[in-house]
């Protein structure tokens, strides 16, 4: 089960355990001279990690795994690549399960209003200059074994009722949509309208009244769009329109 195997051109490693699987992926790219293909994956995480700084409860019973992506660009990039790493999980589960997940704007993976999972997009300035997408998904997390603090927000497959996909085939399914929907682009710091518009009607934000807050920051209002680079857009109370990047929104 633990081990390294080669899947187009990609190194596959698989840990039992690690603090995050983010972390062991960018020392890889940090200590090596030539671009990384990596997919690096674990049981459980004793530190894994979310956006804004916070933790992610990574115990056995999850999907836990972070790819890297060797760009060109610069921290433009990641509001981009998290649109479309949420594209490649939604329509990988959908094709593996039937179940519809939606995105939460920026990087959350919603099943049935609650949180399944979430993405975490690093960029690494080694002597190679690299994306490190982390995945991760709630999969066989029994309702009961959910910590009672995250139990209205937070789901999984079982806790769902639905039967969670096999590790390893969903962990290739969203690596080989996430190299072909990053690839494929123009540019690397937009998406495309056909992708864009998949990204818009698996999105869970869209419609929304939402606090948006960032730092000092705070304004009501509603989700009324997606960018091509990734921003949200914003129709505040007062009537204006504002094109939001980092930050949180929340109902
Ligand atoms: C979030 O919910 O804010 C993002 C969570 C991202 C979790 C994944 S699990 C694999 C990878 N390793 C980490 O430490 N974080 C990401």
């Amino acid at each position: 089960m633990y081990g390294n195997f080669v899947f187009r051109d990609r190194k596959f490693i698989s840990l039992e355990s690690t603090v995050s699987t983010n972390n062991e992926l960018k020392r890889m790219i940090r200590n090596s001279d030539s671009p990384v293909f990596a997919v690096v994956s674990a049981e459980n995480q004793t530190g894994g990690r979310g956006r804004l700084g916070r933790s992610f409860f990574s115990p056995s019973g999850g999907l836990y795994f972070s790819v890297s992506l060797p760009l060109r660009g610069d921290e433009n990039n990641i509001p981009f690549l998290t649109l479309l790493a949420g594209l490649a999980v939604s329509k990988a589960v959908q094709e593996l399960t039937g179940a519809e997940i939606e995105i939460k704007w920026p990087n959350d993976i919603y099943l049935g209003g609650k949180k399944l999972g979430g993405i975490l997009c690093e960029l690494v300035n080694g002597k190679t200059l690299a994306a490190v997408v982390g995945i991760g998904i709630n999969l066989s997390i029994k309702r009961e074994e959910i910590p009672s603090e995250l139990e209205n927000i937070m789901t999984s497959f079982v806790s769902s009722g639905i039967i969670p996909p096999e590790k390893d085939i969903l962990i290739e399914k969203i690596v080989e949509k996430l190299d072909t929907y990053v690839y494929t682009q123009k540019e690397l710091y937009e998406v495309s309208e056909d992708v864009l518009n998949d990204i818009k009607e698996r999105s869970f934000s869209i419609g929304k009244k939402v606090k948006y807050t960032l730092g000092e920051t705070l304004w009501e209002g509603t989700v009324t769009d997606i960018k091509k680079s990734g921003a949200a857009e914003i129709a505040l109370s007062d009537g204006t329109v504002r094109e939001i990047f980092c930050g949180e929104i929340t109902q």
